[in-house]
């Protein structure tokens, strides 16, 4: 290791994973461990907060141990250690800083605190070294639809934003209502592939006065009566051409918007990030439309998609060298905004 070389060990606990991961100068993960609790949160069809928080407790030390072992250091050898401290359920997210603040204080090391979405946009980071601010991010997760401008790293600029459900909760809402359980993006994903997208016409949620922002409950709301009339009219449901239609309608609007920012924006580069980056129908279609109008496309790995805490060493990594520091009266944010320290 050179001598200017930082050491991150980075833990995020904001919603239902348990994650830590060890990354080198931002961009080299050199372990990440993520303990997932959905199996225990499916018999309930959604997150359970308590449940949660309960379940980082019992794993965050393992979880932690781990990552150390697989990158081979020891607490020693850190320069810092960081940790999500919002947006996010607050007993998660508590259980994750709590256990960030005992390690900074037994060893002296620095605490950086990271924005759960800095830290999805920082996963593009990770397998695209030439990327750099500044370009658009799309940003698709359970919580969040943002688009977003990345002016400099941990600079921020929201262009538009969900006006009603994220694109991850509709994704998990229209699969619950055709019964294929939580979480439901990944499942959608998989059974859109047998599926017409063009059987239904679904609506192409947009807001009139702002181009940016979206809309996703009328989707949902035209979901669920398109289900109720194939009950009432006594027609069976082909459950594939309802997950392909609709997410055939979520991701022509993401690609949309996305191409108008980018275009708009003067930039040329996009990134993808959060949950529903991880989606194929949406990696396919934005690759696409990325190639036909000459824009540069990143998109992070669906394992760097989808909850994980090497996004979170990314992101403290840039924080870290500008001299952002927290002190031991950190506290979970579970509704802290972009851009806001
Ligand atoms: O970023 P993430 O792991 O957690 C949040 O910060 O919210 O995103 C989780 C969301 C869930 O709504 C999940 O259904 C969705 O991402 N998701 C997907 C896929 N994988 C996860 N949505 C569509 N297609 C997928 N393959
Ligand atoms: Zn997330």
């Amino acid at each position: 290791m050179s001598e200017k070389d930082i050491l991150i060990l980075a833990i995020e606990s904001s919603c239902d994973e348990t994650a830590a991961a060890v990354v080198r100068n931002g961009r080299e993960v050199l372990s990440n461990v993520i303990s997932s609790q959905i199996e225990l949160h499916k018999l309930y069809g959604g997150v359970v907060p308590e449940i949660a928080s309960r379940k980082h407790i019992e794993k965050i030390n393992q979880v932690i141990e781990e990552a150390l072992a697989v990158a081979g250091v020891s607490l020693d050898d850190l320069d810092a250690v960081a940790v999500t401290y919002g947006p996010g359920l607050v007993g998660a997210l508590l259980v994750g800083v709590a256990e960030a603040k005992a390690i900074s204080y037994a060893k002296k090391l620095p605490l950086v605190g990271v924005h759960h979405i800095e830290g999805h946009i920082s996963a593009n980071y990770i397998e695209n070294k030439d990327l750099e601010p500044p370009f658009i991010c799309l940003v698709v997760s359970g919580g969040h639809t943002h688009l977003v401008r990345v002016k400099d790293y941990g600079e921020y600029e929201i262009l538009g934003r969900t006006r009603d459900d994220a694109a991850g909760e509709a994704f998990d809402k229209v699969a619950r209502a055709i019964g294929l359980g939580y979480p439901g993006g990944p499942k959608i994903d998989q059974l859109a592939k047998e599926g017409d997208p063009d059987a239904i016409a679904f609506p192409r949620g947009k807001i009139d006065d702002s181009p940016y922002d979206f809309s996703f409950s009328g989707l949902k709301s035209a979901v669920l009566n398109y289900l109720n009339g194939c009950q009432m009219k006594g027609e069976p449901v082909i459950r594939a051409n309802v997950a392909a239609s609709f997410q055939k309608s979520v991701t022509d609007v993401l690609v949309e918007h996305a191409m108008m920012a980018v275009r708009e924006s003067g930039l040329n580069k996009l990134a993808i990030a959060g949950g529903v980056a991880s989606n194929g129908a949406l990696r396919a279609a934005m690759e696409e439309a990325c190639a036909e109008n000459g824009i540069r496309f990143y998109r992070p790995s669906p394992i760097l998609c989808t909850d994980n805490a090497a996004m979170i060493g990314a992101a403290a990594y840039y924080e870290y060298i500008k001299g952002v520091r927290h002190g031991l009266d950190l506290n979970a944010v579970p509704n802290l905004k972009l851009g806001e320290r």
